[in-house]
């Protein structure tokens, strides 16, 4: 989502938000030098959930940085059925096989969401 005037209209949703005691905002944004982040974490009076294209190190450094109470992880967490355990022993996300994630061919799939291994079923790639 794009605006003309992202820091003003996005930075003002977040702030009336927090005022009406919505939960938690859920920023789907990448990491760029023009991110609102930051500041849309000082104005939301809730926890802040940072989102997009994240790795390990990268959610470790935003809530060590006070940017993000949390990261969220999407397509790593379909790929990889125990993301947080791996994150945890120190190793990597299975790779991603986007087919599996989507399909639009109307057909049915004999591999999909549930068929990623974890840990136990596939060796550690650290
Ligand atoms: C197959 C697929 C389905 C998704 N469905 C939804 C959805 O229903 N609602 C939603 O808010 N985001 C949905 N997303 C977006 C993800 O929540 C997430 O914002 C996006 O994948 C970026 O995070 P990532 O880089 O960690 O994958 C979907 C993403 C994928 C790949």
């Amino acid at each position: 989502m794009g605006d003309s005037d992202p820091r003003a209209i996005f930075g003002h949703v977040a702030e009336e938000l927090g005022k009406r005691k919505v939960a938690f905002l859920f920023i789907r944004e990448v990491e760029e030098e023009d991110s609102l982040l930051s500041e849309i974490r000082g104005l939301f009076a809730g926890p802040v959930i940072a989102n997009d294209e994240m790795e390990a190190a990268d959610g470790a450094r935003l809530i060590e940085a006070g940017a993000a109470d949390a990261v969220a992880f999407g397509r790593d967490y379909i790929a990889t059925p125990d993301l947080a355990e791996r994150i945890a022993a120190g190793g990597a996300p299975n790779p991603q096989h986007k087919p599996t994630f989507y399909p639009d061919t109307g057909e049915a799939l004999s591999v999909g969401y549930t068929d990623y291994p974890t840990m136990a079923e596939a060796p550690l790639s650290v």
